[in-house]
């Protein structure tokens, strides 16, 4: 991909570059609780984007993207939303980096990488990352990793119209080698964890349904959840979000939210929950209760939430049911995508060959295996 990128940047633009990268990421446990304040247990892995850029002295970009072989071109004084999605993240991410007051200038940029694109490992976290780190370092811009997270995030909102949270550029930018970050949502205070279990390995079934509820119904859970912080609101003081409830609170004022809104607001309770105690799992070194909360968590996603799918439904009971698979689940937004399975090495071929023969004739095809290693964050290469 690399070399893919420097002959591109050379063809089109007859010069040399910067080259950053930025990864997608996995998340170990810790769905949907980023945008109500709660924790999340991301990590960064080793399929990323790349990126080469170079300033030209002009007010206007020139991009072009190695997977799509296609072009773009804008002024950074423009207001118009380009038509090209992809487009969309590098404008958005200028954008919000000239609302913080910097100044961006004209560049030539090609990017490409090999995140697998609705698989849910946030490809397009990747793309902004490596848009706003590139362009603050070609500048001189200075803006901390915690301000380019929130670029990113912002660019989701104001320009993608998804309102996410902060867990998916918080991990492509704040990601380590070998370690999980377990981020507090609501203080951007994190703490990272060794991941490297003895004997086990990290494998994403790519259920290959790629859903077009995701960013309509992800909008929807989240003004559930805010709507059941509004009624707790009207009885306890020092309410901001669901992080601050509890589930007698929520118990208590049950009868006053519809029973929709109470099972949303009641799976992000007991997610927080579950992360905080596959954290401490972790930290002794039990990997399988830390595998016995992801199971939890897939089963409330599934149920309370309604965020999974037939697919998913399949794929995670299917490993939960196989003796040496201590940890399953989906991951990310949902309704298709990957789940993240944590497989002794001992028996993971026959894990692999089994679930990929009984999805295929449930569903006639079979998921997409990807075997993913925690790896560095955001960089320069
Ligand atoms: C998507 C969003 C994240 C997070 C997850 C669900 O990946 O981008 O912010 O909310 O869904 O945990």
């Amino acid at each position: 991909m690399i070399e893919k990128i420097n002959d591109a940047f050379k063809k089109y633009y007859g010069s040399e570059g910067e080259l950053y990268t930025s990864p997608g990421r996995v998340n170990i446990i810790g769905e949907h609780t980023d945008y109500n304040f709660g924790y999340v247990l991301p990590g960064a892995i080793d399929k990323a984007i790349y990126a080469k850029i170079k300033p030209n002295g002009e007010r206007n970009c020139r991009i072009y993207s190695v997977d799509y072989n296609d072009s773009a071109e804008f002024s950074v004084d423009s207001n118009e939303l380009p038509k090209k999605q992809w487009g969309q993240y590098i404008y958005g991410v200028i954008k919000e980096i000239q609302k913080l007051g910097k100044r961006v200038e004209g560049f030539d940029f090609a990017f490409g990488g090999d995140v697998p694109l609705g698989a849910g490992l946030s490809s397009s976290a990747a793309l902004e990352s490596v848009v706003g780190f590139a362009i603050s370092e070609a500048f001189g811009l200075g803006l901390s990793r915690f301000q380019l997270a929130k670029v990113g995030q912002m660019c989701e909102h104001n320009y993608v119209g998804v309102r996410c949270g902060i867990m998916d550029q918080f991990a492509s930018l704040f990601g380590q080698k070998d370690k999980v970050i377990q981020l507090d949502c609501r203080t951007l205070d994190y703490k990272l964890y060794p991941f490297n279990l003895e004997g086990y390995k990290v494998v994403l079934l790519d259920s290959q349904v790629k859903h077009s509820l995701a960013s309509s119904e992800y909008n929807v859970r989240r003004a559930q959840c805010e709507e059941g912080v509004i009624t707790i609101q009207k009885h306890v003081n020092g309410i901001e979000s669901l992080r601050d409830v509890n589930l007698d609170m929520l118990n208590t004022y049950k009868n006053e939210m519809e029973e929709i809104v109470y099972r949303r607001c009641k799976f992000v309770i007991d997610e927080n929950q579950r992360v905080l105690d596959a954290c401490s799992a972790l930290e002794k070194g039990d990997s399988k209760t830390m595998g016995e909360k992801m199971f939890g968590s897939h089963q409330g996603l599934s149920k309370d939430y309604e965020v999974s799918c037939p697919e998913l439904d399949f794929l995670a009971e299917y490993a939960k049911n196989y003796e040496g698979v201590i940890g399953s689940r989906m991951m990310g937004g949902g309704f298709g995508g990957c789940t993240i399975n944590i497989v002794k090495e001992s028996d993971y071929d026959g894990f692999i060959h089994q679930i990929t023969d009984r999805y295929n004739s449930q569903f006639g095809r079979p998921p997409r295996v990807i075997d993913v290693v925690i790896s560095d964050g955001a960089r320069k290469l």
